[in-house]
């Protein structure tokens, strides 16, 4: 399934966030089309590589952010970043469990399934708390 971002629910009042969880829904589809005809292995292992490496650089950029304009959902965020990380760690460890193209295909919609709903609903609920933190810094700036 193709996951979007969605700027109506989804803004978190920083555009570089934003557009971080734009790149990280593209990354999670690609997962989809790889799984879709021959399967290349390199892209596949490149490809969970990119998805752990732009994911980690999100979470600190993201941390950051929330601790600068002292969110109150701060800490849950850092929990939900840190289960998201594990969750990486067994794919890679599932992954070279695979006996065949098949298993892989379905590891890959299973990434793209999880990632798609994880990003979605973190997004809406812990990601988007930071925006009126934000509107309260630049009122008080006023
Ligand atoms: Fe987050
Ligand atoms: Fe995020």
């Amino acid at each position: 399934m193709i996951y979007k971002f969605e700027p109506s629910t989804m803004a978190t009042g920083l555009d570089s966030l934003d557009h971080q969880h734009e790149n990280l829904f593209e990354l999670s589809n690609r997962m989809e089309t790889l799984a879709q005809g021959d399967l290349d292995h390199i892209a596949v292992e490149r490809a969970l590589v990119a998805l752990r490496n732009y994911g980690l650089a999100h979470f600190v950029h993201e941390e950051r952010m929330m601790d600068v304009y002292i969110c109150p959902l701060a800490k849950a965020n850092k929990d939900a970043h840190g289960l998201f990380v594990e969750k990486t760690k067994e794919w890679f460890r599932r992954l070279g469990e695979c006996g065949s193209d098949l298993e892989i295909k379905s590891l890959l919609f299973e990434v793209n399934k999880f990632v798609g709903e994880w990003l979605t609903k973190h997004i809406c609920r812990v990601d988007v708390s930071l925006k009126p933190c934000i509107q309260n810094v630049q009122k008080e700036a006023k």
